[in-house]
């Protein structure tokens, strides 16, 4: 997906066909091209009608990234906007927390190689602190362990965090996991199911399926500061065509509420909790967040393998999750709180 197909995307609808030359005058470009873009919009596994006078239609509506939706969906959960920094492209408002207000930025783009990476471009010359940058499509989505991240346009929330911390990076690693939780706490709240669960270390699953996870990434090159990136990617509606590169089972939100989710809402209720989330994890680290998130655990309890970062097997029973975010396995089941401590690795169910 260019942004060029994004912007067809934007302009074709699902009631009323368009004939290339109409789509060509709005868009600027010739209906050679059009049917072009049509291709690359197919190829990504997005239904267009094609109908032989009128021209093309989607048999399903596209859910557009929208400021002025966000916007109103963050007022809605109490955010006011603030009207000193918001122009076109750039949407900033005040999250309120217990005592006092977080601004909080957003920055929506058509395409980008990755919104991780647009925000450690930025870091050296922007403050990225609570700025968010969320986007259509990636060309270049990294998920955990170097994976890519697979999307599908308009069916995934696909945006990245920046945050200033004064601590160093060991006082930031359970930050993923206090991200996963909250984003588990919103979809909760938002009333998709009341079983969102998750898996060590930071994904959100839904009955062992994987419904998104959470990437950090730490800069320490500026002085008295580490910058975290969040990257955030979430499943709300993905096909099984889509799925097909995904070597395990993934899930999305259709699937679990059969609703469709709106997206530009979802991502107003997720920012706010982050922001929330992150303001605690500052002041008190992940010990405030350790016991919700233990208790949300589908592996609690379970017998699991643990492959460890040098490819090394490790078999035992999850005993809990330490104040840093470290997974306690145990030699025996029922152990409580009580075993190895392992701070990085991928954990399955034993037997599968
Ligand atoms: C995981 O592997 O579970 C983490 C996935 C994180 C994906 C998100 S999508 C937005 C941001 N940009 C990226 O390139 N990755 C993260």
């Amino acid at each position: 997906m260019t942004p060029d197909s994004i912007a067809l995307l934007y302009h074709l609808d699902t009631l009323q066909a368009q004939s290339a030359a109409t789509l060509a005058e709005k868009l600027d470009t010739s209906p050679q091209k059009i049917r072009a873009l049509i291709k690359d919009i197919e190829a990504v596994g997005i239904d267009v009608a094609h109908k032989s006078k009128a021209g093309y239609c989607l048999l399903r509506p596209f859910d557009r990234l929208d400021l002025d939706a966000w916007q109103k969906a963050a007022q809605a959960h109490g955010a006011q906007l603030s009207k000193t920094q918001s122009n076109a492209g750039h949407r900033t408002i005040l999250v309120p927390l217990s005592k006092n207000k977080q601004p909080l930025s957003l920055i929506n783009v058509a395409t980008i190689d990755s919104t991780s990476n647009e925000l450690m471009r930025r870091l050296p010359h922007t403050d990225i602190h609570a700025l968010a940058l969320a986007t259509e499509w990636q060309t270049a989505g990294r998920g955990r362990h170097g994976q890519p991240w697979y999307a599908f346009p308009g069916g995934s929330l696909m945006f990245s965090l920046g945050w200033r911390f004064t601590q160093d990076s060991h006082f930031l690693s359970g930050l993923p996991m206090a991200v996963s939780l909250a984003i588990a706490n919103t979809l909760e709240r938002e009333g998709f199911a009341n079983n969102i669960r998750l898996k060590w270390p930071n994904d959100i699953v839904f009955h062992f399926q994987k419904l998104g996870g959470v990437l950090v990434e730490l800069n320490n090159d500026i002085p008295d500061a580490t910058y975290a990136v969040i990257g955030v990617g979430l499943n709300l509606y993905f096909p099984r065509q889509a799925r097909e590169p995904i070597a395990r089972a993934v899930t999305d939100l259709y699937n679990i509420s059969k609703t469709v989710p709106d997206r530009n809402a979802l991502l107003a209720a997720i920012l706010i909790e982050i922001v929330r989330t992150l303001t605690i994890y500052a002041r008190e680290g992940f010990a405030a967040f350790s016991a919700p998130w233990q208790e949300r655990h589908a592996y609690h309890q379970r017998a699991v393998c643990l492959l460890l970062p040098d490819q090394k097997i490790i078999k035992g029973f999850v005993a809990g999750i330490d104040d840093d975010g470290a997974l306690i396995l145990s030699d025996s089941p029922g152990d409580k709180g009580k075993g190895a401590r392992y701070t990085a690795g991928e954990i399955s169910l034993y037997p599968a």
